[in-house]
């Protein structure tokens, strides 16, 4: 390489999965496949600067909102283990990561999705100012590849839209190694204006993190039919999305999320990421919903937060609602207005 120093620059936001990848294999190559919305108004901003070295090690200092991170050294350094083979310029520079969320910090909102697209995305920058001479599409498709060994569902974020993820006989391309984009002329108009409000219940650490959740599902006594009914639902949705019934949309979703805490209530040792303000406002939820027909449905993540999903054309009677009856819910009355991106 031309041992020049520099700097690059990425910004990734974060997803959120309609069907969820809950369990892996080794390698980070997911146990069932999974599709999520790209997030709007929560991302990740990361500057990746590097000056050659003569050192063996890896070297990595990491900069969150212009504070020096230690603590989040291992967890770099451990992706750098992962991706050195295929990412050779590593050990000959020394790196200084300046990273800024839009979303609070202890929000409850996983950064690393965000975090690891965004640094996945500078990285492979680097690479072609180093003369790799990727395409753009080589360059996003690198891109997933590596975000995927930093976090699973990492991969997912580098591409806007409906993006899947986990190899499978009925979606074209799908590769475990790296997320696709679902082709947005499959897409009827009205998933492509969705809202994303989320209810901030509880914010700061959760009690289990997703490494462990994912590692119970490992002789859990249900994985073999969740992760065949999670590619069974996968495989329902992708009618549903080209005819726009956001009704069948929004069930298969719901019973998405539901299916993914309960596989978490099942498992030895067992553990609730939900709080009682999570379960309030989805009863809450579905009241307003057989009350009013307005199509609002919701997802959860590894998390007690609560994902609102609604097409914009019900956005206005929603955020009112939103408003008046959810607000409570969220720890401080905080909630974050996000949409998809297409
Ligand atoms: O990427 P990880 O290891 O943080 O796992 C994410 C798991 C879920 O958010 C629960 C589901 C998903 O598909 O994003």
């Amino acid at each position: 390489f031309s041992l020049e120093k520099g700097s690059v620059n990425a910004k990734s936001p974060s997803n959120i999965a309609l069907i969820k990848y809950w369990g892996k294999k080794k390698n980070q190559i997911p146990t069932n496949s999974s599709i999520s919305y790209t997030l709007t108004n929560s991302y990740t901003e990361t500057e990746l600067k590097f000056s050659p070295k003569t050192s063996e090690e890896f070297d990595v200092e990491v900069y969150l909102e212009g504070e020096l991170k230690e603590s989040f050294t291992p967890k770099i350094i451990t992706f750098f283990e992962r991706i050195t083979a295929y990412i050779p310029f590593l050990k000959h520079y020394k790196f200084e990561v300046h990273t800024h969320n839009s979303f609070p910090h202890s929000s409850g909102i996983a950064s690393s999705a965000s975090g690891m697209s965004a640094m996945a995305l500078c990285l492979v920058q680097i690479e072609n100012i180093l003369g790799a001479n990727l395409t753009e599409d080589e360059l996003l498709q690198k891109a997933s590849f590596l975000a995927r060994l930093g976090s699973g569902s990492a991969c997912r974020s580098v591409y806007k839209g409906l993006v899947e993820w986990g190899e499978n006989n009925f979606i074209e391309g799908s590769s475990d190694l790296y997320g696709t984009k679902f082709p947005d002329n499959e897409i009827h108009e009205v998933f492509k204006t969705f809202h994303d409000t989320i209810l901030l219940i509880h914010e700061g650490q959760k009690s289990v993190s997703s490494t462990v959740g994912h590692n119970l599902m490992n002789g859990h006594p249900y994985a073999e039919q969740r992760f065949i009914e999670a590619n069974d639902n996968l495989k329902t949705l992708i009618p549903i999305l080209k005819n726009g019934d956001v009704k069948a949309f929004g069930e298969l979703v719901e019973h998405e999320a539901l299916t993914l805490h309960a596989m978490m209530m099942m498992s030895n040792p067992a553990f609730i990421l939900m709080k009682p303000n999570t379960v309030a406002a989805l009863e809450k939820l579905w009241e307003f919903r057989r009350e009013t027909g307005k199509q609002l449905y919701f997802t959860l993540d590894a998390g007690a937060n609560v994902h609102l999903l609604y097409p914009a054309i019900d956005a206005e009677a929603i955020e009112v609602f939103i408003e008046n009856e959810l607000k409570k819910f969220c720890q401080n009355g905080n909630y974050i207005e996000d949409k998809v991106t297409f």
